[in-house]
C-alpha cells in the first residue's frame, strides 16, 4: 500500500488524529531519507508495535556545519516512498524548509554536556539542531513511541535525556544496529565511498570487533584498547581517525578502567566521508 504523504503540519496531524479517534497507538521513525535497511528496521519495529506508523523524511538544515554535506545529501523521494510502502508505514511527514524553520524562527534545544563531546566536539552545533529537530517532530506528530538507531549511540542517549529533562510525553525505543554482510554499518553517506575507500571501510567494525576480543581476554584499561583501535584505523590506507573512544554508555564521559559496561565509539574519514560506528560491550565480571 503506498503511504499517505503529507507536507504540511495540519495534514500529518489530520492522519494521526483520524488514527488516535479509532484507538490506534502512533509509532513514529524520524528520517533524513535516503533510506536504507537501518531504517527499514526501525520502520518494521515500528510497524511491529504501533497501530499508526509515521515516518519523516527531512534533511534538517541546522545539523550541518557550515562545510559539511547539507547540498549534496542524497534526496531519492521516489525510491523513499517505494521503501516505506514496502514496510508498511502508514504515513510519510515530507516537510521543506520554510515549513519546520519559517521565518523569524529562533527557539533551540540544547542539551548541555552530552551536546559538547565526541560527535558534537568534531560537529559544533550538530546536536542542537538535531534536538531542535526532533522535539519539534515529535511536537508535530505527537506519537507514543519514536525510533531511532543506535547506530547514531550518542544522538539516541541526547534525545533519551531531552525527553526525560523536558517531559516530552513520548516512549522511546533504540534498535540495534543493522551492517552490511562484511560489517560495515548501513548508512546514507556510505554511498559517497568510492570502490576502495568502501573496501577499506570495514576497518571500523573490525576495529570494534578487536576491541571487543580484547576486553573479552581480560583487558580493563581502556588507553591500552583504545590505542589498539587507533593503530589499527592508522594503519589502513585512506583511513583518518577522528576518535576512538571507550565511554559510558549514559554520560559519554571517557572511562580509565574497563568496567561492566563500555561503549566504544568511532569516527574515521575516509576523504570527505565521515564514518562512525560503535559497539557496546558488557563484560559479566566487570
Ligand atoms: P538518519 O541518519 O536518516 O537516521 C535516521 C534513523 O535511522 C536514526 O535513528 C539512525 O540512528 C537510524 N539508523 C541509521 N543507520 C542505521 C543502521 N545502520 N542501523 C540501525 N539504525 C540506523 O539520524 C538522523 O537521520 C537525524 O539526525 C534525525 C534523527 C532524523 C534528525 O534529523
Amino acid at each position: 500500500m503506498k503511504p499517505v504523504v503529507a507536507t504540511s503540519i495540519n495534514a500529518i496531524r489530520g492522519a494521526v488524529a483520524d488514527a488516535k479517534k479509532r484507538g490506534l497507538s502512533v509509532g513514529l521513525v524520524p528520517t533524513m531519507g535516503a533510506l536504507h535497511a537501518g531504517h527499514v528496521s526501525l520502520l518494521q519495529a515500528a510497524r511491529a508495535e504501533t497501530g499508526l506508523v509515521v515516518a519523516t523524511i527531512f534533511v534538517n538544515p541546522t545539523q550541518f556545519g557550515p562545510h559539511e554535506d547539507f547540498n549534496r545529501y542524497p534526496r531519492p523521494l521516489e525510491k523513499d516512498l517505494e521503501i516505506c510502502g514496502q514496510a508498511g508505514v502508514d504515513a510519510v511527514f515530507v516537510p521543506d524548509v520554510k515549513t519546520m524553520y519559517p521565518d523569524g524562527f529562533g527557539t533551540y534545544v540544547e542539551v548541555h554536556g552530552l551536546q559538547d563531546l565526541w560527535e558534537g566536539a568534531s560537529r559544533p552545533g550538530h546536536f542542537r539542531g538535531v534536538a531542535t529537530v526532533v522535539l519539534k517532530l515529535f511536537n508535530i506528530v505527537g506519537a507514543d513511541v519514536a525510533y531511532f538507531g543506535q547506530k547514531d549511540a550518542q544522538q539516541a542517549q541526547i534525545i533519551l535525556q531531552m525527553v526525560r529533562d523536558l517531559d516530552v510525553p513520548i516512549r522511546l525505543r533504540i534498535c540495534p544496529i543493522v551492517r552490511e554482510p562484511d560489517g560495515l554499518a548501513l548508512s546514507s553517506r556510505n554511498q559517497y565511498l568510492d570502490a576502495e575507500q568502501r573496501r577499506h571501510a570495514v576497518v571500523l567494525h573490525q576495529a570494534l570487533e578487536h576491541a571487543r576480543t580484547l576486553i573479552a581476554k581480560g583487558e580493563r584499561n581502556a588507553a591500552v584498547v583504545q590505542q589498539a583501535l587507533a593503530d589499527r584505523i592508522k594503519a589502513t590506507p585512506g583511513a583518518q581517525l577522528d576518535y576512538a573512544a571507550l565511554v559510558d554508555p549514559q554520560t559519554f564521559r571517557s572511562v580509565e578502567r574497563i568496567g561492566k559496561e563500555v561503549l566504544v565509539a568511532l569516527a574515521v574519514r575516509f576523504g570527505a566521508t565521515r564514518l562512525i560506528d560503535n559497539l557496546k560491550i558488557e563484560s559479566p565480571h566487570g
